[in-house]
């Protein structure tokens, strides 16, 4: 049985490449095998219930270059994608259609001779936060475990005088990982 198992396993890392133009064309190959193979392969791109058309997601990005007032949410005015419509450009709030993972990430520009602080805002809440200085970008991306209707937005901190640069070198996104 074991060896079996593993002549089974040295077949398929001789045969990958084969075995994967086989989901596309069959060539022979033991059809189960291949059957298992695409079907596993088609798993790991899909999460249960959802497809591509259908997995919350978004991506928005900024502009115009923009003087940040004190706790000023940034609003991402560019929409990309909007899978289920979760982000909203005139708020700049997204709002978690269905609890689940999620990968929440910002990229901010700060400008020329200037710091730009940020945090990311859940329900009221700061957590992680992103800093440039100069022409430079801050990051953040964070794994959320997050509740249908959180709301996320990425806040400017406390204090004015900083500006976030726009030409979509500023954006914002976030995806449902898994539920
Ligand atoms: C995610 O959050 C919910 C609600 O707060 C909680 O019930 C659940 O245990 C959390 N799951 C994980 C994996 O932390
Ligand atoms: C930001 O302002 C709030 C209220 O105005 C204050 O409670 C908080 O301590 C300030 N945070 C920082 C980091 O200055």
């Amino acid at each position: 049985m074991k060896s079996s198992i593993s002549i089974v396993v040295i077949f398929v890392m001789i045969h990958i490449g084969q075995i994967f133009a086989a989901c596309k064309k069959d060539n022979g190959l033991s059809e189960d095998l291949v059957n298992l193979l695409c079907r596993s392969r088609k798993h790991q791109t899909q999460i249960e219930g959802f497809t591509r058309k259908t997995l919350p997601a978004f991506t928005a990005s900024l502009t115009a270059t923009k003087a940040l007032g004190a706790r000023e949410v940034i609003k991402f005015d560019k929409v990309w994608l909007n899978t289920g419509d979760i982000y909203n450009p005139s708020t700049g709030v997204f709002t978690v259609p269905m609890d689940g993972l999620y990968l929440v990430s910002s990229s901010l520009m700060s400008v020329k001779g200037k710091h730009l602080h940020c945090h990311m805002w859940k329900n009221g809440q700061s957590n992680v936060g992103a800093f440039g200085t100069g022409w430079s970008q801050g990051t953040l991306n964070a794994v959320m475990n997050l509740t249908k209707g959180d709301i996320l937005s990425i806040r400017h901190n406390n204090g004015s005088g900083e500006d976030v640069y726009g030409g979509h070198w500023s954006m914002f996104s976030a995806y449902l990982i898994s539920e």
